[in-house]
């Protein structure tokens, strides 16, 4: 009787970095802090909407380099201090230079119910923090499109499917991602807002 050796389960062997990651802040947003009102102020000092906002949605990107941008606040320089040590593994994972790295812009994003940001990319910015200040649950996750979409061409599939993959966010998630990955927001289906906080950084 001959002896069946049962082959191992495949393994998957890493060769590109993870361009995505998931940190975690207690914002503490709707506490009735300084942040909200921040937002609030902010909010209704910005005039002009991005056009990337659509049906209920309205975004402050327009100043996101203004000294009044949220970078610049008091209330979350907490927030950039601890944030700061755990961006430095994610910049090497990703194999860019060794340096001093800083947020450049800021801006809020709040989508009530139907709204959504369409697909756009941060280009030329290294790295693009999304930090989740209140994502109730139905309020739209995040969407990413497939950066691999032109190279799966010939491969026994449709390239068209599959090409977004969603990234369920909730209240206090932070996504880190390159600028360049194309990305979208499902719309808020709830008649409570989503508000997103933005962050591109540059390393000098
Ligand atoms: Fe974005």
């Amino acid at each position: 009787m001959s002896l069946i050796i049962t082959p191992e389960d495949p393994k998957p062997v890493e060769y590109i970095p993870n361009y995505v990651w998931r940190l975690n802040y207690d914002f503490e947003y709707e506490h009735g802090g300084s942040l909200q009102y921040d937002v609030g102020s902010l909010l209704d000092t910005v005039r002009t909407n991005s056009e990337l906002e659509s049906n209920n949605a309205f975004s402050t990107a327009s100043a996101s380099l203004e000294s009044y941008a949220p970078h610049n606040w008091e209330c979350l320089q907490k927030f950039f201090y601890i944030i700061h040590k755990q961006l430095i593994p994610i910049w090497d994972h990703w194999g860019y230079f060794n340096c001093h790295i800083t947020p450049r812009e800021s801006w809020i994003n709040i989508h009530k119910r139907g709204g959504i940001t369409t697909e756009h990319l941060h280009s030329p910015c290294p790295m693009v923090l999304s930090c989740y200040l209140k994502a109730p649950r139905g309020s739209g996750n995040f969407l990413i499109r497939d950066p691999l979409e032109y190279h799966r061409f010939g491969s026994p599939q449709v390239p068209e499917q599959n090409l977004w993959k969603e990234i369920p966010v909730q209240t206090n998630d932070i996504l880190v991602f390159p600028g360049w990955l194309k990305h979208a927001t499902q719309p808020n289906n709830t008649d409570e807002d989503r508000v997103v906080l933005s962050i591109n950084y540059e390393g000098h």
